[in-house]
């Protein structure tokens, strides 16, 4: 194999550079970055941005390539050095450097270990009947009352409640967590104004402190059968270190499962022939899972920095360069996924990478699988019709992305 010279970068670009600045620009985070994504992968799907200082990985392979490499770490601090100098004086940012989402090699290990035998689809099957359950709560109460805002009435709560049963956790006790997570996710925005990040900052202390206390007062009562006693009875674990972790899993476990139902709802909704195919169609009904995560992309992108010189297609990415990988542009890479703008209940199945992949592949993917598929199995088989009505509300986000609510009409 020929070896790559250090400056073998892509050229310059305007109409590339252009298309990164407007994926992240407002217009796009709501309707969608799709455009400019198809416009960067035809481009150059491994690019660098001159004017973010960052490359962006907008094609399936490129994509996959690096969320395999041993040598693509979080490397936190590099990386929020990169997009946020100011980080460690904004808690929004700084809390979450020690969750496991961002930790590498062994810190991220011992977190990990404990929770994969937990987190596997066997394991997960064991919760169907009770997200069932709870799914069926849910959406007979939804008809009953005609339809109405699905993510208010259906998603949210639902997803809360899923979440709360995984892990034995009382609601009640924290009953704005929705609103929490909400507004610490803003710190994570690129261009968030000061307003914003202040905000964001205060809702960030506010949790940190609950999950703390939430542990500290759990002393003693270790006898649960759920996973956070399970933790509780590890030594390897401090009590400041499961609050972490719990602090860590709620904040990402709800919020992107009940955006992407939202989502799934606007675009089965604005299908109607796919729901009457799933209605008809067990194996219809089972791809909508994989269909509405692969549209809906709710988080976009993750990053990654190398941490040696890195070839990917042609390319050789240098030590400490900070990755944009662009999930969203791999799940519409038409190359793998034929007509990839096309919502299509009969789409041969794919490794979608909505859950991204690799060491830090997500945790609660088999989760939230199941959720999504025992919601809209509940609504479609227990309504005769679901028509949309007016527009979606899009959630004017880059960082966590989809339709915040939608209105449905049901009977
Ligand atoms: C549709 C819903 C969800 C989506 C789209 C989603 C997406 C993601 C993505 C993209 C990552 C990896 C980011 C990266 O590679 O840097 C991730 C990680 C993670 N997710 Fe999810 N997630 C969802 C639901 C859940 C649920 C239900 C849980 C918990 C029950 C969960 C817990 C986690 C955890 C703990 C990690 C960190 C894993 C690690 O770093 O080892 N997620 N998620």
């Amino acid at each position: 194999m020929a070896t790559l010279a250090a400056d073998n970068v892509p050229a310059f670009d305007p109409v590339a550079e252009e298309a990164v600045d407007e994926s992240l620009a407002s217009a796009a985070r709501r309707e969608g970055p799709w455009d400019y994504y198809r416009q960067l992968r035809e481009r150059a799907p491994v690019y660098y941005s001159r004017s973010r200082g960052m490359w962006f990985l907008t094609g399936y392979r490129a994509v996959e390539s690096i969320l395999k490499s041993s040598a693509a770490l979080l490397e936190f601090e590099k990386r929020m050095d990169t997009v946020r100098p100011d980080w460690r004086d904004h808690p929004s940012n700084a809390n979450v450097a020690p969750f496991i989402a961002f930790v590498d090699g062994e810190a991220h290990q011992k977190i990990r270990k404990p929770f994969s035998p937990k987190f596997t689809p066997k394991e997960m099957e064991r919760f169907r009947p009770a997200i069932r359950a709870i799914a069926e709560e849910h959406v007979d109460r939804y008809i009953e009352a005609g339809g109405g805002r699905f993510a208010d009435l259906v998603a949210f709560p639902f997803a809360e409640r899923v979440l709360c049963h995984l892990f034995a956790f009382d609601k009640t006790k924290l009953p704005n967590a929705r609103d929490l997570v909400h507004r610490m996710q803003i710190g994570f925005e690129l261009d968030a104004t000061p307003e914003q990040l202040a905000d964001a900052d205060e809702a960030s202390r506010e949790y940190r402190t609950f999950w703390q206390g939430e542990f500290a007062q759990r002393v003693g009562d270790w006898s649960g059968n759920d996973m956070f006693s399970d933790l509780l009875r590890d030594d390897s674990f401090t009590r400041e270190e499961i609050g972490l972790i719990a602090e860590s899993i709620f904040s990402g476990g709800f919020d992107s499962t009940a955006l992407t139902m939202t989502t799934g709802a606007w675009l089965l909704a604005s299908h109607p022939e796919e729901i009457d195919r799933a209605r008809n169609d067990p194996e219809a009904m089972a791809r909508i899972p994989e269909e509405v995560l692969r549209m809906g992309s709710g988080i976009p992108m993750t990053i990654r920095v190398s941490t040696r010189p890195i070839e990917i297609e042609g390319y050789l990415l240098p030590t400490d360069s900070v990755i944009g990988v662009v999930l969203a542009g791999a799940n519409r890479d038409p190359a793998i996924f034929a007509d990839p703008e096309r919502f299509d209940l009969t789409r041969a199945p794919y490794r979608v990478m909505s859950f991204s992949y690799g060491a830090h592949a997500c945790l609660g993917q088999w989760t939230a699988r199941i959720e999504i598929f025992e919601i809209f199995r509940a609504l479609i088989s227990r309504s005769k019709s679901i028509r949309l009505v007016g527009d979606p509300i899009f959630r004017d986000r880059q960082s966590v992305r989809g339709v915040e609510d939608v209105v449905l009409a049901v009977t």
